[in-house]
């Protein structure tokens, strides 16, 4: 089946075969940054913006993906010139093996776009489906609380 798609900004056609994920295509496709992790919806690290709302790539068909437009961590920015949320990430200590780190920032990506002034309390719900392993979430909700003041100035 042929499904037309938009990834960070670019149509692509993907060929896909039935029952195959999103997750899997991107992976395929190079997009490395998308995380396999749970494979079953729990972690939050394959975390995609599906037209501007995230969502799980493990748990999606790419069959229904056609006319949608995703978005992955790439398109943010880059080692070069990080999105401001990459930047407060890496500087308040918010990154350690990193794995959990792209969902979690789409995941404030989305969360910024939608409340751009959020509490502390709607940073840690939304990410409470992004589960991190390494860093306790305290750098975490520091560094999405210190990108949405700057984002704002
Ligand atoms: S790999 Fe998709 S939620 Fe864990
Ligand atoms: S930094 Fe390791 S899982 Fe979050």
């Amino acid at each position: 089946m042929d499904i037309r798609v938009t990834i960070n900004g670019e149509p692509v056609l993907w060929q896909v075969k039935p029952g195959e994920r999103v997750l899997d295509i991107l992976r395929r496709e190079g997009f490395a940054s998308v995380k396999h992790g749970c494979g079953e919806g729990d972690c939050g690290s394959c975390t995609i913006l599906v037209d501007g709302e995230t969502m799980r790539a493990c748990l999606l068909l790419a069959g229904q993906m056609e006319g949608r437009e995703i978005t992955t961590v790439d398109a943010l920015g880059t080692p070069d010139k990080p999105h401001p949320i990459q930047k407060a990430f890496v500087e308040c200590g918010a990154v350690q093996c990193g794995f959990c780190t792209p969902g979690m920032i789409l995941s404030a990506y989305a969360l910024i776009k939608r409340i751009p002034d959020p509490t502390e309390e709607e940073v840690r719900e939304a990410l409470d489906g992004n589960l991190c392993r390494c860093t306790g979430y305290v750098k975490i909700v520091e560094a999405v609380l210190v990108a949405a003041k700057r984002m704002q100035a």
